[in-house]
């Protein structure tokens, strides 16, 4: 719940990760069927510490897309419902346009333009945020998005889903420079596909000895050190296809959004890499999933476009992200 679009008074996330840490990934049905289950307990417990509760409110966001089409469809129905019967305006959002507004949300003096790199389960692009509303896409990934990587190459090594905090954890104590991964670079366009096979063909070479009957390294020295080698050249390329895209604009700004944003490496990379500019990155709870980024873009959406009429279409492939 926000006040005047940027003041969190109260942000509750219901996390999904021990359902799924079973199947090592989103396991769409269950996902639906647990936001159906959690959605009124979450709505509840978000209203709880604030004065009057519903109402208090002036206006209900929602997320629109992209996404699981049975979980948006969830949501957008909930909300829908809970604006006929308060009465009060519904705007549905693009979870991208929220990514890019948590560093708006951080930072209480920014705004755009700014250039943001966007990095989660699903997406890696850069967004310029020229006006409220206004974004430009300059770079996107032609496969595989960086969370995804995290998360395919944690499987390779045995790690636990979700990828991205366990590679954090064991490349920790790891050397990035004992296993050479190739560091993409296109112009314009991120992929991660090569790095993910080229992780795959480390651990094949390593040879059936080295390997458990799954078919993952044995030695957790070994483990670590791949991890931190393909973090070491993930975050390198992110990097790079960041400062290309800044130079391109002409970026004074540049944030880091997204789950992956809560990767330590790639904060520490952003922050030393653009020194000479303004840097904003959130903090973790603003990185992954959360309401508030969406509060915060459907507050600009509203204002600019107007409300949505209740019961409007989800839109599971929605580019938009301002
Ligand atoms: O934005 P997000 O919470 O959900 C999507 O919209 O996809 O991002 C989830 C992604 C997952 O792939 C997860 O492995 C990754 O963010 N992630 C991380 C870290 N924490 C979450 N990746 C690298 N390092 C982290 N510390
Ligand atoms: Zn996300």
């Amino acid at each position: 719940m926000l006040t005047d679009g940027r003041v969190v008074r109260s942000s509750v996330v219901s996390s999904q990760i021990a359902l799924h840490a079973a199947y090592g990934g989103v396991v769409p049905e269950l996902a639906a069927r647990a936001h159906l289950e959690g959605l009124a307990t979450v709505v509840d417990a978000a209203l709880a510490p604030v004065p009057g509760g519903w109402d208090s409110i002036d206006a209900v966001a929602v997320t629109r897309g992209p996404g699981l089409a049975g979980c948006l469809i969830v949501g957008t129905m909930y909300a829908s419902c809970a604006a006929l019967g308060r009465g009060l305006p519904l705007v549905g959002v693009s979870h991208l346009a929220g990514h890019v507004y948590s560093a708006w949300l951080a930072d209480p003096d920014l705004e755009p333009p700014y250039l943001a790199l966007l990095v989660s389960g699903g997406h890696t692009e850069c967004v310029v945020l020229r006006e409220h509303g206004v974004a430009e896409r300059l770079a996107a990934t032609r496969d595989d998005a960086a969370g995804e990587a995290f998360d395919k190459v944690a499987r390779l090594l045995g790690l636990e889903y979700p990828g991205g905090p366990a590679i954090q954890r064991v490349a920790a104590g790891g050397d990035p420079t004992r296993f050479p991964l190739p560091r993409t670079r296109i112009d314009g366009a991120f992929s991660f596909s090569g790095l993910k096979t080229a992780v795959r063909y480390v651990v094949r070479d390593l040879g059936a000895a080295a390997l458990t009957r799954a078919g993952t390294p044995r030695d957790p020295r070994v483990v670590a050190d791949i991890a931190a080698s393909f973090q070491a050249a993930a975050v390198d390329q992110l990097v790079t296809g960041l400062a290309a895209a800044a130079d391109r604009c002409g970026a004074t700004t540049v944030a880091v959004v997204g789950g992956v944003a809560a990767n330590r490496a790639l904060r520490e990379a952003v922050t030393a890499r653009f020194a000479g500019l303004r840097v904003v990155v959130p903090p973790l709870d603003l990185c992954t999933d959360n309401a508030a980024m969406i509060a915060a873009a459907g507050w600009h959406r509203l204002r600019i476009s107007g409300p949505d009429t209740p019961g409007f279409d989800v839109d599971p492939s929605l580019a938009e992200c301002a």
